[in-house]
């Protein structure tokens, strides 16, 4: 056989382009594109999957995905435990089209972390646990700003035995946050070993500021979480955060924006030639305000499913602002940030009754009163309080319908641009491409191919379709206007006519190469010798 599967009747789309085609696969690469189908002879014992005239996209990478995080990061970190671990969350991304992930292996500042290799190889043990069903990366997490470390760590970790070519840094949470002169040193580090640093552009300061404010005028429930993170909060880091990269010369992402003030700051910067990249999610797109006051009354501890950081922004309108840089090319990748913590689960959202219920104790241990009551007592009778609730969503597996329906369907993107922002962009940003994010003969056999549209009939989203590990999801009841039919990684059908794949997980760790989006930029006209505002630091 000279095959061994082959996708007929498909309307390939790429970033560029949307033609009729069939395509092969050889050894879980890509062989051929062909404009007509294939001989009987050809197909003679192959695998055939019919598209029936359906789009046949590069595999969905999201490359924003929590798992195996115990989010409890230091005394004031916020609590929380991730429902997913490798298995269950790749189960989810590949149920929903995705078939690479980048999670985070993510530094404390304990002793024991003060070894980023050694953060990275505990991490990975966490993923060989119990395998992936799609390909996986890490993005590493830096909280602490040591310049030996960084110096002999950061090319180790770039290099062939680990391949990660991102960091990321946050401007808030304080136990993780870096000040602007961490911030400047880590981004400056990271340059020297073409690591692209990824930030959480958030001012920190104004969050507790706004925090204490809220509670001392008692206001406590889920909702104040987004008043205690205003638009402001988000476009005043992000400006900070450019003038820091600026200096320390480096290109860099700004993970899940969800501020039309922040989209416009990194908007200037681009058109001034500065190589600063962005990323949204489905969050900031298909949620509100309202949202945060969705169940019962908003007081209600229930809202507590709907809070991550950045929040959701206050109106449609804001929403609406966001797509437009989905479409003029602001927005560099589109990622879910699935961050999942359950709501039936102490270690999940409950968390922000727990510790509230604590705090009000001065205790330093969870109250014995608080855990001696059910979980579903505990959960209708008492409100807890923001500062406490673990920040984050679920979405790895409706990410890709989400924008495929309210981005293509609905006429705000088109179809290459959705393949630019949840696969290809995300490859070439992150050192994947071209074996990642593309069609091109060679490539990795990673496809998601949709419903043929004309003949799907459009359903209503719940969260028992599912198969991440949370007890909920945020988009329950939105209409959904097509769902991947199959997912392939390298050749491997894992998930086909709403049934994943049963078997072993055959995922692969992908060691990634440099950013090649801006592989231009020091040569380029408007690069750093030209505009760098202490050009001496070049002589
Ligand atoms: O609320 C969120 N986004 N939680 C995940 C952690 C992060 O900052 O991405
Ligand atoms: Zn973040
Ligand atoms: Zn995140
Ligand atoms: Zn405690």
């Amino acid at each position: 056989t000279t095959f061994d599967l082959v996708i007929v009747n498909a309307i390939a789309v790429t970033a560029c382009d949307v033609f009729p085609c069939s395509i092969s696969v050889k050894d879980g690469k890509i062989a051929a594109i062909a404009s007509q189908g294939f001989s009987q002879e050809e197909l003679a014992g192959v695998e055939v999957i019919d598209a029936e005239g359906a789009y046949v996209m590069p595999g969905g990478i999201d490359a924003h995905v929590h798992l195996c995080q115990d989010l409890q990061t230091g005394p004031h970190g916020l609590g929380g435990r991730c429902a997913d671990d490798f298995a269950s969350g790749s189960m989810s991304a590949a149920a929903g089209g995705t078939t690479t992930m980048i999670t985070f292996a993510c530094q404390t500042r304990s002793e024991e972390d003060a070894s980023l290799l050694s953060v990275v190889e505990r991490y990975d043990a966490r993923a060989k646990e119990t395998g992936s069903y799609i390909d996986y990366a890490y993005h590493v997490i830096i909280v602490r700003c040591d310049e030996d470390v960084l110096e002999r760590e950061l090319p180790i970790l770039s290099g062939p035995r680990w391949g990660i070519s991102t960091c990321k840094l946050f401007m808030t949470y304080d136990s993780q946050r870096l000040g602007d002169s961490d911030l400047l040193t880590v981004m400056h580090a990271a340059a020297q070993h073409g690591i692209t640093p990824l930030v959480h552009a958030e001012n920190g300061d104004m969050i507790s500021w706004l925090t204490d404010k809220l509670e001392a005028k008692g206001m406590l429930a889920p909702i104040y979480h987004a008043w205690s993170r205003p638009p402001i909060v988000q476009d005043e880091a992000t400006n900070r955060a450019i003038a820091i990269a600026k200096l320390a010369c480096t290109p860099f992402l700004f993970v899940h924006v969800g501020s039309s003030e922040a989209m416009a700051h990194i908007r200037r910067a681009q058109t001034q030639g500065w190589p600063v990249y962005a990323e949204t999610c489905p969050q900031y797109l298909c949620l509100t305000y309202n949202d945060l006051k969705r169940f019962h009354s908003p007081t209600c501890f229930e809202n507590s499913k709907m809070v991550c950081s950045p929040p959701p922004p206050p109106d449609e309108s804001e929403s609406e602002r966001l797509y437009t840089g989905l479409a003029n090319g602001t927005f560099t990748v589109f990622s879910s940030d699935h961050c999942p913590f359950r709501y039936d689960d102490r270690h999940g959202k409950p968390t922000g009754i727990l510790e509230h219920e604590e705090s009000k104790r001065g205790g330093d241990c969870v109250s014995k009163e608080a855990s001696a009551v059910s979980l579903d007592q505990l959960v209708r009778t008492k409100t807890g309080a923001f500062r406490f609730i673990p920040n984050g969503i679920p979405g790895v597996e409706t990410r890709l319908s989400l924008l495929f329906t309210n981005g293509v369907c609905a006429g705000r993107i088109t179809l290459q641009r959705f393949v630019e922002l949840t696969s290809t962009n995300v490859a070439k940003l992150y050192g994947l491409y071209p074996k990642k994010g593309s069609l091109m003969p060679g490539a990795d056999a990673d496809f998601v191919i949709w419903h043929p549209q004309e003949t799907f009939s459009p359903f209503t989203l719940s969260n028992d379709m599912l198969h991440h590990n949370v007890d909920y999801t945020p988009y329950e009841g939105m209409r959904m206007l097509n769902w991947p039919r199959y997912t392939i990684v390298r050749g491997h059908v894992v998930w086909a006519n709403g049934s994943l794949a049963t078997g072993a997980p055959l995922g692969r760790y992908q060691k990634r190469g440099p950013n090649v989006l801006s592989s231009d930029w020091k040569k380029r006209g408007g690069g750093p010798a030209k505009q760098h505002p202490a050009p001496w630091l070049f002589e």
